[in-house]
C-alpha cells in the first residue's frame, strides 16, 4: 500500500513537472521562420516597449511565455485591437490576421512554440497611412448629420462611450448612401484613424451621417481635392 502511494505521487509529480521543464516540440512552424514576421508586423505597434499594450512581443523571449495568450487571441480575434467591424470599408493600416496565419500561430503554440535556427525573419513591409503624405484636414463633426466640405474623405474616428458601436456614411447629393465605417466595442484607449485604402470623393452638399448613441462625434480627415 504505501509503496502504491509512493508509486502514485511520483507519477503526479512527474505530470506537474513535465510541461514545466521543456513542452515537446511536435511542429515545424516556429518563431524565427514564421511567426516573428506576423507577429511583429501585426501586434508590435502595441506590443513594444512604449507600446499601448501592457507586454512587449519583439523578440522570441518576450513572445514564449504568452505563446498560448497569443494563440487563444488570435482564434476568438480579441487581438489585433481592430475595431472596425468586417465588410464595411476597406482600410489601411488594417492589421487582422487572415486564416492562414492564425492557423500557423495555432500550430506553433500547439506545438510547444519553437524557436527555429538563424535569426528571426522581419515583417513584410506594409502599406501604411504615414508612408503616403501630408495629413489631409481634421475635423470633428456631431453624430446624428452633419454637412462635410467638398474634397475626399480619407478617414473617419469615432469619439464615443465605453463598448458603444457606431455606423458611419455618407448621405450624397443624388440620394445615394454610402457606408464608410462600423466602428464597435469601442474602446477607449484605443482611438485610430481609420484610413480608407480608397479615399471617398465628397460632391458639394454631401453630409455625414450616424446610426447609434445620439451623443457622440467623428473625426474625419479630408482633403480639398
Ligand atoms: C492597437 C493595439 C494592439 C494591437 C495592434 C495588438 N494588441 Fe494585444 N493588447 C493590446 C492591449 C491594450 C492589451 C491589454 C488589454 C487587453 O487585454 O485588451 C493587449 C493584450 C494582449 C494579450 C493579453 C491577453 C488578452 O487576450 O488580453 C495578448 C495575448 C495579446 N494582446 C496578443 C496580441 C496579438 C497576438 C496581436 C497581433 C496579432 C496583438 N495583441 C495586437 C493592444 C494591442
Amino acid at each position: 500500500m504505501k509503496r502504491l502511494l509512493i508509486l502514485g505521487a511520483a507519477i503526479v509529480l512527474a505530470t506537474i513537472a513535465a510541461p514545466r521543464a521543456h513542452d515537446p516540440i511536435t511542429t515545424r512552424v516556429t518563431w524565427n521562420a514564421d511567426i516573428a514576421p506576423i507577429v511583429t508586423g501585426r501586434c508590435a505597434s502595441c506590443h513594444a516597449p512604449k507600446g499601448s499594450a501592457p507586454m512587449p512581443f519583439l523578440t522570441y523571449d518576450q513572445a514564449r511565455p504568452w505563446a498560448r495568450a497569443i494563440k487563444e487571441a488570435a482564434l476568438v480575434r480579441h487581438m489585433p485591437n481592430w475595431r472596425a467591424a468586417r465588410g464595411y470599408g476597406d482600410f489601411l493600416d488594417d492589421p487582422s490576421l487572415s486564416p492562414f496565419e492564425i492557423a500557423l500561430i495555432a500550430a506553433w503554440a500547439d506545438g510547444g512554440a519553437p524557436k527555429g535556427d538563424g535569426v528571426q525573419k522581419p515583417a513584410p513591409d506594409r502599406e501604411f497611412r504615414d508612408a503616403i503624405g501630408p495629413l489631409p484636414r481634421r475635423m470633428t463633426l456631431p453624430c446624428g448629420e452633419a454637412a462635410l466640405p467638398k474634397g475626399r474623405l480619407h478617414g473617419v474616428r469615432a469619439r464615443l462611450a465605453k463598448d458603444e458601436s457606431v455606423g458611419v456614411a455618407l448621405l450624397l447629393p443624388d440620394g445615394r448612401r454610402e457606408i464608410v465605417a462600423w466602428i464597435r466595442d469601442y474602446d477607449p484607449r484605443y482611438q485610430p484613424m481609420y484610413w480608407l485604402r480608397t479615399p471617398l470623393r465628397l460632391p458639394r452638399g454631401s453630409k455625414l451621417i450616424t446610426e447609434g448613441p445620439a451623443s457622440c462625434s467623428i473625426d474625419v480627415s479630408i482633403s480639398a481635392r
